[in-house]
């Protein structure tokens, strides 16, 4: 088959038939998005260098940042990966789940150099959303998949969100709704004597800390190019609009994104979690962003957002898409 890339890619509701389709194109090389828990995916086969080019010109992302492997259980994580016991520990308690394991590559691992970006070292995420952990099986072997977005770009919970990116650039968007979580998985890297927190999402730190006995050491993004974080760009998941961080009240011509009711209601408002609940505001951080970057205003007024649970991810979006671009 030959994938030129130029059509518009056919969006499909995730039946049956949609699935068969979705496995044969990542087999065959192809570029097919999917719904994941926390995010949509933009899905490559991860032994196939060419498809992995081509999935980095699709986002326009910088190829010395690796890709996670999405593979349909731990089992099949552990050829890809070499799991010390804090790495077996996490797996055990949250795969299938919104966690990436970074882990030292295993001998027996498929997955190209290029996918890794070059580094021994490799992410590995079990997801549990059924469709993706269904075209996990059916596919059979590990699959690349970023956030199904431009490189910079706000991150997709619906397939809406990945066409308004990417249709011209990839063979099929399977939809199959919004994402729950609504935010990236947690990576954590276990390549150490300590388990470091690489980037904060869809599992709470301390939840993550609970299970493991002991404080995660937390890795600061540096700039672009950190062999360690290397996807922590200090802008990311930007909109057009700026963003004004931790505003207790808006300024006229502002939108405003609000969390536990502190600004007054308007049609250019939305409240993350209007109840102050940092899960609920993860689940509608990207699609608000969206439309109220949509509505047209300069700047967006952000309300503050605890730094506890979810908040931590939160705030760490929030403040990268704050960022002068
Ligand atoms: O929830 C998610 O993780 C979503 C869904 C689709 O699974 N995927 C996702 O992928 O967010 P992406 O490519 O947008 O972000 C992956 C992050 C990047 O920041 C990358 O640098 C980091 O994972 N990463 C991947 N492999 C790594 C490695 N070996 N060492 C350090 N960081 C790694
Ligand atoms: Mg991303």
């Amino acid at each position: 088959m030959n994938f030129t890339g130029t059509a518009r890619a056919q969006c499909r509701e995730a039946d049956a038939a949609a699935m068969a389709e979705a496995a044969r194109l990542l087999r065959e090389g192809g570029l097919v998005a999917f719904p994941t828990e926390t995010v949509y995916g933009l899905g490559a086969d991860a032994a196939n260098a060419a498809a992995i080019a081509r999935l980095y010109a699709a986002k326009e992302r910088p190829s010395f940042n690796p890709l996670i492997a999405h593979v349909a259980d731990a089992d099949a994580a552990m050829r890809e990966g070499v799991f010390p016991p804090a790495a077996q520990k996490l797996a055990a308690r949250f795969w299938p789940g919104p966690l990436t394991l970074v882990v030292p590559v295993a001998e027996t691992s498929r997955i190209s150099d290029l996918a890794r970006a070059g580094l021994r070292t490799v992410g590995l995420r079990v997801p549990a959303h059924p469709i993706a952990h269904a075209l996990l099986r059916d596919v059979g072997r590990p699959i690349a998949a970023p956030s199904a977005n431009r490189s910079g770009h706000v991150s997709p919970v619906s397939a809406e969100h990945v066409l308004a990116d990417l249709a011209d650039k990839i063979d099929l968007a399977l939809d199959g709704g919004s994402s729950t979580v609504g935010i990236e998985s947690t990576i954590v890297a276990c390549i150490d004597a300590r388990p470091r927190l690489l980037r904060p999402g869809g599992i709470a730190r301390e939840t993550i800390e609970d299970v493991l006995g002991e404080k995660l050491v937390t890795v600061e993004g540096r700039a672009s190019g950190d062999p360690i974080a290397p996807g922590m760009l200090r802008s990311h998941y930007a909109p057009r609009a700026a963003l004004r961080l931790d505003a207790t009240a808006m300024q006229a011509g502002e939108a405003g994104l609000d969390f536990g009711g502190r600004f007054a209601l308007a049609k250019n408002v939305l409240d993350l979690s209007p109840r102050a609940d940092t899960v609920e505001a993860a689940a509608n951080l990207y699609s608000y962003l969206r439309e109220l970057d949509a509505s047209g205003a300069v700047t967006i007024a952000v309300a503050p957002i605890p730094a506890e649970g979810l908040g931590e991810a939160i705030r760490d979006r929030l403040k990268r898409a704050a960022q002068p671009k």
